[in-house]
């Protein structure tokens, strides 16, 4: 298929087009399972970029078409202004997977001197390449030389990962999940690498479910549901900047209460939930719904909130409490 010219002529990093993503299932392949549906995209150069979405909303899949890795079944994307796919571009783009696999018997310096001959880095280059990114992972060298990646915690295996994604010293980089599973401390240092590479003037494109990491450091994101793309912008242009106040109240009737308060939520007893409508009509009308108040004070608005906000009113069925769950 032929590129939309207009879409080269684009000055974004990374565009896709209405791409759909239609997987083939079943034991013979005769059933049809719609992961992504007219997604369009733009990152511009030196943006962060989250995509967010509940397990299963499709972030995987459309990572692994723009790498070339799985096949689009519909739409155009381009990368660095090539169609994707193209030879050239692979060079100038680094990629940490989802699961990303090691090589249990390797010391992390081998795997990374691997990694880098395979880009073709003449070895006196790759190695000082690899000794600038262990300090940019926070990697010890001592325990990269001689230590094989079996005895690495998560922390170091993902710290690894990273290294790996930049072997190639990439324009863009793509990061699948890249704080899953890691401690506060670990989740830390990654924003902090994902902070210092954005000052090198990097694009990074990431996925992620950690809501609090994607707030402090994503210039853009959008939210994927059901393969679905629901909504893009600035953190600003998404939460709006004013503030919401969040009442806490005790008893009370739950339809009633609903008309102010309408992400109410039952938690230990209590009804939480932001206020919608006039303040003081609120408080007046309490006495009358039987409703204590409990607490009533101003809550900026979160990507968490927000976020459940989204998917709820895209897929009243989606199994918000799993996904927090996996959030937390
Ligand atoms: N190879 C495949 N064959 C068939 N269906 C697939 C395949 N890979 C993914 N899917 C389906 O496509 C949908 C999107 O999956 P994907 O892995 O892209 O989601 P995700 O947003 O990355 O989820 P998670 O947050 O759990 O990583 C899911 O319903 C998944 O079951
Ligand atoms: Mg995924």
């Amino acid at each position: 298929m032929q590129t939309d010219p207009r879409i080269l002529d684009n000055a974004a990093i990374l565009t896709t087009n209405r791409i759909s993503k239609i997987y083939r299932t079943g034991f013979w392949l005769n059933k049809t399972s719609q992961s992504l549906k007219n997604c369009s995209l733009e990152v511009m150069p030196g943006e962060t970029f989250g995509l967010l979405g509940p397990n299963g909303a499709g972030k995987t899949t459309m990572l692994k078409i723009l790498l070339g890795i799985i096949r689009k079944s519909a739409g155009q994307a381009t990368l660095l202004g090539k169609p994707i796919g193209d030879r050239q571009t692979r060079e100038k783009i680094g990629y940490l997977p989802e699961n990303a696999y090691f090589y249990d018997y390797l010391t992390a310096w081998e795997f990374l001197d691997f990694t880098g001959s395979l880009f073709q880095i003449p070895k006196k280059r790759r190695h000082k390449r690899i000794n600038t990114l262990l300090d940019t992972v926070g990697l010890a060298k001592e325990i990269a030389k001689k230590r094989q990646m079996r005895k690495y915690s998560k922390g170091m295996l993902q710290r690894v990962g990273m290294a790996q994604a930049l072997i190639n010293d990439p324009d863009l980089v793509f990061l699948d999940e890249p704080m899953s599973g890691l401690d506060p401390l670990g989740r830390f240092q990654v924003r902090e690498i994902i902070l210092s590479l954005k000052e090198q003037g990097k694009t990074i494109f990431f996925n992620s479910h950690i809501l609090a990491d994607v707030e402090q450091i994503c210039d853009r994101l959008a939210i994927l549901s059901k393969g679905e793309i629901i909504c893009t912008g600035t953190l600003s242009e998404l939460l709006g900047t004013e503030d919401r106040y969040q009442a806490i109240v005790r008893g009370g009737d739950q339809t009633q209460l609903k008309k102010w308060l309408p992400d109410l939520q039952l938690r230990e007893g209590k009804w939480h939930g932001h206020l919608v409508g006039d303040q003081q009509a609120f408080l007046a009308s309490l006495n009358l719904m039987g409703a204590k108040l409990m607490d009533l004070k101003l809550a900026r608005p979160t990507l968490e909130d927000f976020f459940i906000e989204q998917i709820r009113s895209h897929d009243p069925n989606a199994h918000i409490e799993e996904n927090l769950q996996a959030i937390a």
